[in-house]
């Protein structure tokens, strides 16, 4: 009888104990998954136009031989800071310049510079687009900038920032001028332009 009235009591203190733990447990799941929920920037604060392009200067844009020479640089205003950004440039849908962006000089603005040249074939009407573009002097070219904050490693935050840019080939006369143009900025990777 005595033994019995033991376990039974000793069993009960199990039971507390399980308890007990289960409890702490609960709390510390409740407190780890608040903590990490308001330790994230929120998304939604940072769409919209976080970025601007102010100025743009073309100096090349040719096509020939089936290869796209470009020379273009941009100045930039952000209002948003972030760890890393790689730049896709395209025209006409055909991507040709990818290159990461020197975020270091990100508090006064950012400078980007994309000079070279890729192989491009161009379509027929590709080609009509392109005539028409070389003859008014002004180019329609895409800019899209995948941006990355490292503030969770496992799972990073991913911007997309489209902008859209009509740019007047520098020439002598500059009969055209470059209008500062807003970027729309989107959460998530954009696949197109941002690979990782
Ligand atoms: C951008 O700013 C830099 C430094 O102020 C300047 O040297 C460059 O010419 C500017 N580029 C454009 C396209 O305005
Ligand atoms: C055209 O480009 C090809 C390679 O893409 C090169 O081998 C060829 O020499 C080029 N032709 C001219 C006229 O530049």
């Amino acid at each position: 009888m005595a033994e019995s009235e033991g376990t039974k009591s000793k069993n009960l203190k199990l039971i507390f104990a399980g308890v007990f733990c289960l409890i702490i447990i609960a709390i510390s799941a409740g407190f780890y998954i608040y903590q990490s929920k308001n330790g994230k920037t929120d998304h939604n604060v940072l769409k919209g136009s976080v970025f601007s392009v102010i100025n743009a200067m073309l100096t090349r844009f040719d096509y020939s031989n089936n290869t796209l020479y470009y020379n273009l640089n941009l100045n930039m205003s952000n209002s948003v800071y972030c760890d890393y950004i790689n730049a896709g440039v395209s025209y006409q849908n055909t991507i040709f310049v990818h290159q990461n962006v020197d975020t270091s000089t990100m508090s006064s603005g950012l400078n980007l510079n994309f000079q070279g040249q890729h192989p491009v074939t161009l379509d027929k009407d590709q080609v009509t687009h392109f005539n028409k573009e070389h003859s008014s002097g002004v180019y329609h070219i895409n800019v899209v900038l995948c941006l990355r904050f490292k503030q969770d490693n496992s799972n990073p935050m991913i911007l997309t920032s489209h902008c859209d840019l009509q740019v007047p080939l520098q020439s002598s006369n500059g009969k055209n001028v470059f209008h500062a143009t807003q970027c729309d900025t989107k959460s998530g990777a954009d696949p197109n332009f941002c690979t990782n």
